[in-house]
């Protein structure tokens, strides 16, 4: 397993779409364990694929020990609104409150491209709602209100420094975000 690199803001595949998984062979289950390595390096509860620089349609999640590997998925059902504060592993130190569906229920493969179906509340269906818009080249400062994500963006323009060819290198063993929320 290796640790990934993680696209910032401002790299461009961020915001393309991704592409259909057809093979479910020893490349993608290599590039599954990598990104859960990556997320956990970085104290991040999901992480698509498209983070990491790669065109791959899947997802992987940790949320409070609901753990997946999301190939493919879709979100078949939606139900209620939920305002909550975001945070992404690409934007480190960005937030704001984004309104997301309460329930969803989402139709994927695993990472043996067998069907499963999740339905997720609370954390879990924010979680699978903000990866699978990365899958489509949403980020979540989408979602804010003029003002709030030019604020962030003014906000970004100091932070990225930090981060030359937007990408964010990580160290093994450094828990980087204890809040422990980020996806
Ligand atoms: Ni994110």
């Amino acid at each position: 397993m290796s640790l990934l690199a993680i696209h910032t803001l401002g790299s461009p595949i961020l915001r393309e779409e991704t592409q259909l998984v057809t093979a479910f062979d020893d490349d993608l289950r290599t590039l599954i364990a990598d990104m859960f390595e990556t997320m956990y390096a970085a104290s991040g509860i999901g992480l698509a694929a498209p983070q990491v620089g790669r065109t791959e349609r899947l997802t992987v999640v940790d949320v409070e020990g609901a753990k997946y590997a999301i190939v493919n998925p879709e979100i078949v059902f939606r139900e209620g609104k939920d305002r909550a504060e975001e945070a992404c592993l690409s934007m480190p130190e960005l937030y704001g409150d984004v309104d997301r569906a309460k329930r969803v229920i989402v139709k994927a493969l695993d990472g043996e491209g067998k069907p499963i179906e999740i339905h997720a509340t609370g954390l879990l269906a924010r979680c699978l709602q903000h990866e699978i818009d990365h899958l489509h080249g949403k980020l979540f400062i989408d979602y804010l209100s003029y003002l709030k994500r030019r604020a962030q963006l003014v906000k970004w323009e100091e932070l990225r420094v930090e981060y030359p060819g937007n990408l964010r290198q990580l160290k093994a063993g450094a828990v980087t975000e204890p809040d422990g929320e980020t996806m």
